[in-house]
């Protein structure tokens, strides 16, 4: 078999499980994730022995049977990361540490804890009236646009993707609007930048402490209102911490999901003949966006709970197994029939918002999916002639193994005259709670 630059012959460095892992980090590996995933699949069939950031061991499941195999059986392959046999491997500035630290929020909760902290975060989100968020996002979407309409050019990441989540969110949960500029500004810095990430947390968390103090006093149409009121009985530290998980839940995979499907509707034919056509198409990219190039790719995971085989692999209690969520969609075991040639539409059996007990809980791929689809909606019904403004092969994706987005989306488009902007509903972004 030939190397590739996307993909390093096995590494030499032991793996407890496999006399020659492939090592998972390093500049080239992100490059060309389809590429790495099917030289892995190739190499090793559905559950690959790899070395993460300094060469710690754990198996990277690639098969879309293997991974539903995982992520549907919770006694067998469990959540919690303090099951792991590699702890004493792990340096305390592990850069992967912000995905395996054990915190007492939700994503490491397991059975009826697990459930009792899910499905209260479920109900609160439910509660949220879907056409007043639609307005609401619609509002917060002509409202960046308005920002960059009158230059004739714009970057849709920077500008747009980036930034809308977080603004629904934070209405969402009833942050007055004007924390907001703060918030967006710190969850930028606690994901980006190295040295400003720890004090960007700290805030983001005192944050969210004084907004759950302030709810308690006085109760909203909010989430974090729901979250006190509600049966399971939640103390303050658990809102605290879950408010986050679900603030960096939503941020970035609903950020990528609007970057890469405008990048796709941009680049690809069969969607720029008709970006003004249609909510069809809008929906057909969205879909395909997450059978190929899905906001969360890859993510950490789960931890075995006894010795078994997976994928002819022997896997040892407390091993870690990273979920290859994209490898899983792109499966070619699976792929040719689980999306069929006539339909591609029809077919939601992706791996995109993981599965079973701790997948993205409902109504998390619902409140994602209005948020990206009216983001697109309402940009490509603002900017009707906005065309990509670099050869499409120069877009770059950010080199991560786990999230899927792109550096900068340059477009450009007829400038806007001041009378073409749009005046707002201004109680949409004065009043405090979003029923
Ligand atoms: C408003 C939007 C969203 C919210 C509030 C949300 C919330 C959450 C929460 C709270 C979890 C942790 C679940 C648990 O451990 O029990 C989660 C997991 C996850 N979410 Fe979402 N999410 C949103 C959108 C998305 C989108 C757009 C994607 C990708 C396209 C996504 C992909 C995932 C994945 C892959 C997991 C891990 C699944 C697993 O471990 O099996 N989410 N989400």
């Amino acid at each position: 078999m030939t190397s590739s630059t996307t993909s390093p012959e096995p590494a030499a460095p032991a793996h407890p499980g496999h006399p020659r892992p492939t090592r998972l980090y390093g500049p080239a590996i992100a490059r060309d994730p389809d590429a790495l995933y099917a030289e892995l699949r190739h190499r090793y069939g559905p559950v690959a022995p790899v070395l993460l950031d300094g060469d710690i061991p754990a198996w990277f499941v690639l098969g879309y049977r293997e991974v539903n195999h995982v992520t549907s059986n919770p006694r067998l392959f469990a959540r919690d990361c303090r099951r792991w046999n590699a702890w004493d491997l792990v340096p305390d500035d592990w850069p992967l540490m912000p995905y395996v630290g054990w915190t007492p929020s939700v994503m490491f909760a397991e059975g009826p804890e697990h459930r009792r902290r899910a499905g209260a975060i479920g109900d609160a989100l439910d509660a949220a009236d879907r056409t007043e968020l639609t307005n609401l996002c619609v509002a917060i979407c002509d409202r960046l646009i308005d920002g960059f309409s009158g230059n004739g050019e714009a970057d849709l990441i920077a500008e747009y993707s980036a930034q809308i989540t977080l603004q629904v969110m934070a209405r969402l949960f009833g942050l007055p609007e004007a924390d907001i500029p703060a918030l967006v500004q710190d969850v930028a810095d606690s994901l980006d930048v190295a040295e400003k990430a720890v004090a960007a947390h700290q805030r983001i968390h005192a944050r969210m402490q004084d907004l759950v103090r302030t709810k308690a006093r006085r109760p909203g149409l909010d989430v974090p209102s729901r979250l006190i009121a509600h049966p399971a009985g939640l103390s303050e530290d658990e809102i605290v911490i879950d408010l986050l998980v679900v603030l960096a839940a939503a941020q970035q995979p609903v950020g990528n999901w609007i970057g890469n499907t405008l990048r796709l509707m941009l680049v690809d034919d069969r969607f720029s003949m008709s970006l003004q056509g249609g909510r069809g198409s809008i929906t057909q990219a969205l879909n395909e966006v997450l059978w190929e190039t899905t906001p969360t790719q890859n993510f950490i995971g789960r931890w075995a709970v006894h010795d078994c085989m997976l994928g002819e692999q022997r896997i040892r209690r407390g091993d870690l197994l990273v979920l290859g969520f994209a490898a899983a969609n792109t499966d070619p075991q699976v792929c040719p029939r689980s999306r069929s040639a006539q339909n591609p539409d029809a077919n939601r059996a992706h791996m995109s918002f993981g599965h079973g007990e701790h997948g993205c809980p409902f109504p998390g791929p619902e409140l994602g999916e209005l948020i990206a689809r009216t983001s697109v909606e309402v940009l490509l019904d603002r900017l009707p002639d906005v065309e990509i403004a670099v050869r499409p092969e120069t877009l770059e994706w950010r080199p991560s193994l786990w999230m899927r987005g792109l550096f900068a989306l340059p477009v450009r488009f007829s400038p806007a005259a001041d009378d073409d902007l749009l005046s707002y509903d201004p109680d949409l972004f004065e009043e405090d709670e979003l029923d």
